[in-house]
């Protein structure tokens, strides 16, 4: 028995080399993709105020979406011969990022801070976007169509951030906690 992460077929036209290499690009999505679901999920518990009904509403279809994408990651990195990693501990311990730093907040503030947390996602998405380039064409396929969703939704939350010159109240922060304060006092 081999450690879960062996591989020992893939996908044909792609080298066990190649495919080792895309499925670590995919291991750090599913990752994100689970925290972000997750994270949201938190957010639409814990947002306040008078605005409440709207944020927690607009927020329960970008926790169905992020779901999709996590589950077709995974399969993903099933179809590529490799074992994809779902449990909490190994979210918490591969990822790169901090846990989410917001309990019970106002609308504005989770707003606030849910645009860096897209910022942090979508940014590295695209970084991946180009590492796949010349890796596989159909896996980089597959994430930027989630990127272009997730950039959607990046959107609906900066609109709440947005005055009517486009200027974002989170503009200049860069870490969550300043954002949040930043969108709060806007
Ligand atoms: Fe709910």
């Amino acid at each position: 028995m081999g450690t879960s992460r062996d591989i020992h077929y893939t996908t044909p036209g792609l080298s066990r080399e190649d495919a080792e290499r895309v499925i670590a690009r995919l291991q750090s999505r599913l990752h994100a993709m689970n925290d972000l679901h997750l994270t949201l999920k938190h957010v639409h518990w814990n947002v306040v105020g008078p605005h409440f009904i709207a944020v927690h509403e607009m927020i329960d279809p970008q926790v169905e979406a992020v779901r999709g994408f996590a589950d077709d990651l995974a399969e993903r990195i099933a179809t590529l011969g490799g074992s994809p990693s779902g449990t909490p501990g190994s979210i918490v311990k591969e990822r790169d990022w901090d846990d989410y730093s917001l309990g019970r907040a106002g609308t504005q503030e989770h707003l606030g801070a849910l645009d860096l947390v897209y910022r942090g996602v979508i940014g590295t998405n695209r970084t991946i976007i180009e590492e796949l380039d010349d890796i596989d064409l159909v896996t980089q396929d597959m994430i930027i169509g989630q990127t272009e969703q997730l950039e959607l939704f990046h959107w609906f939350i900066r609109a709440h951030l947005e005055d009517q010159g486009g200027r974002l109240a989170t503009e200049g922060a860069d870490d969550e906690r300043g954002a949040a304060e930043a969108a709060g006092r806007a």
